[in-house]
């Protein structure tokens, strides 16, 4: 067996544990992470693409932004488009800031690629991880790794393995409380090696349904459709996709997306889901492991970085004070935050998709589509929600 000392053992290496560890590197605090797949799959895997400006600032001032800075593509606005016209958000004007398209399995390589180069220890394709120990001081992490076993003993513990992790489940029966809200459609998603047929995003409200025009690169489209949340992709050959992409993102005159060889296709259901609190004893939760957003706001990825930005401060303060304020303080500050990101991909999301049912609504989504595209005030609610509320302390109270 072997048995290994850190003061925060992590779970889970996607954007929220890497964050969590390098910025605990930065402020001198030694972690380890475990991660269940490998680092091929980690950095392969499709995911977000939309980073907040505060979490571009962050990953700069972490010293892991530089190919981000070279590949990321600026963004100063988005269009919504609704009876096949278009309407830009302009986020410049708005808000100042702007948006960054770079994929998050992009960020995941910059960092792990920046731990394992400053000695982080990144333990991949770890079997059976199991904690106990959080209602003490002496919280263990149990893992099996090339068929051997292994025990981490830590001073605290970041649950960021997920929504499907072993973390959350581990908290004792009738200690956290669930919020729960399901939809009753999904998204089917493709990554394209096409041009993006517009240099923005486009959200567009269709009669078939919701569809979103992203990209990658200038040469990688990212698209996204409106679907059953249980859809059968075998129902999708490629041109039946194309088909329903032109149609409900048409924009009049002639515009169309470019098509080309599709690379990847996937369905993803849609959740709200919040647990309350996000700690217990020395366990921490941080970013899917406590709470899920429905993809809509493009909120996923940045949420898991506001978390972990919050508990590396609190972890900081208690190494080097001895102080626990501000770790006792961690669930509070960032729930008002998730619970406004909550808000907003729930609004995003009703507002966007289409609902079987009654016409009145159809008709209400399209009031709201006109007032958010018309009025300065409403626009500019959307644009400082999409670009990111502050990572300052101002949402720490
Ligand atoms: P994750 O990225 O899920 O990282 C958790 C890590 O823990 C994973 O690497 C996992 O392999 C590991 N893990 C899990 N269980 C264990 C275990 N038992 N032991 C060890 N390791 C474990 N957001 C958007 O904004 N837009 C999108 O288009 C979008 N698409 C998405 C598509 C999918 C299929 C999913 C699942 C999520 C998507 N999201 C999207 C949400 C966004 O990607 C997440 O919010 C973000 O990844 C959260 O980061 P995280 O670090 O909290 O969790
Ligand atoms: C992307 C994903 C989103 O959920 C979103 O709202 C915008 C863009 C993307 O994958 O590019």
């Amino acid at each position: 067996m072997s048995t290994l000392r850190t003061e925060v053992g992590i779970v889970g290496a996607g954007p929220a544990g890497l964050v969590l560890s390098h910025l605990l590197y930065l402020e001198g605090i030694d972690s380890a992470v475990l991660e269940n797949r490998s680092r091929q799959y980690c950095e392969e895997r499709i995911r977000a693409g939309v980073l907040e400006s505060g979490t571009v600032d962050l990953l700069v001032q972490m010293g892991v932004g530089e190919r981000m800075k070279r590949e990321g593509l600026i963004h100063y606005g988005i269009e919504l488009r609704f009876g096949g016209q278009g309407h830009r958000i302009d986020f410049k004007d708005l808000t100042g800031r702007a948006i960054t398209v770079y994929g998050q399995h992009e960020v995941i390589k910059d960092l792990i690629q920046a731990r394992l180069a400053t000695g982080g220890r990144i333990l991949f394709e770890v079997e059976d991880v199991r904690i106990d120990g959080f209602e003490s001081a002496h919280p263990k992490i149990h893992y099996t790794h090339a068929g051997q076993p292994g025990e981490i003993h830590c001073d605290f513990i970041a649950g960021c393995d997920g929504s499907h992790g072993v973390c959350r489940p581990s908290v004792p029966p009738g200690a956290l409380t669930v919020y729960d809200r399901q939809y009753p459609f999904g998204w089917l998603g493709i990554l394209a090696e096409a041009p993006p047929a517009s240099e923005e995003l486009i959200y567009a409200h269709h009669d078939r349904g919701f569809a979103l025009h992203s990209m990658r690169s200038p040469q990688i489209t990212r698209l996204y459709l409106q679907c059953a949340p249980d859809e059968n992709l075998d129902q999708w050959p490629d041109d039946r996709i194309w088909e329903e992409l032109q149609t409900r993102l048409s924009g009049g005159n002639d515009w169309r997306l470019h098509e080309g060889r599709i690379l990847q296709k996937g369905v993803t259901g849609m959740r709200s889901y919040v647990v309350e609190p996000m700690q217990h004893g020395r366990l921490f939760l941080a970013g899917d492991a406590a709470h899920i957003v429905p993809p809509t706001g493009a909120k996923g990825l940045n949420l898991a970085v506001a978390d972990v930005r919050v508990l590396a401060r609190a972890l900081n303060a208690f190494y080097s004070t001895g102080s626990t304020t501000e770790l006792d303080r961690y669930s509070k500050a960032c729930l008002r935050r998730v619970w406004r990101v909550q808000r907003f991909s729930w609004w995003m999301t009703s507002m966007l998709h289409k609902h079987e049912g009654n016409p009145f609504d159809e008709r209400r989504q399209l009031a709201e589509l006109d007032y958010v595209t018309s009025s300065r005030a409403a626009s500019q609610s959307l644009a400082e929600n999409y670009v990111g509320l502050p990572m300052d302390d101002t949402l720490l109270r």
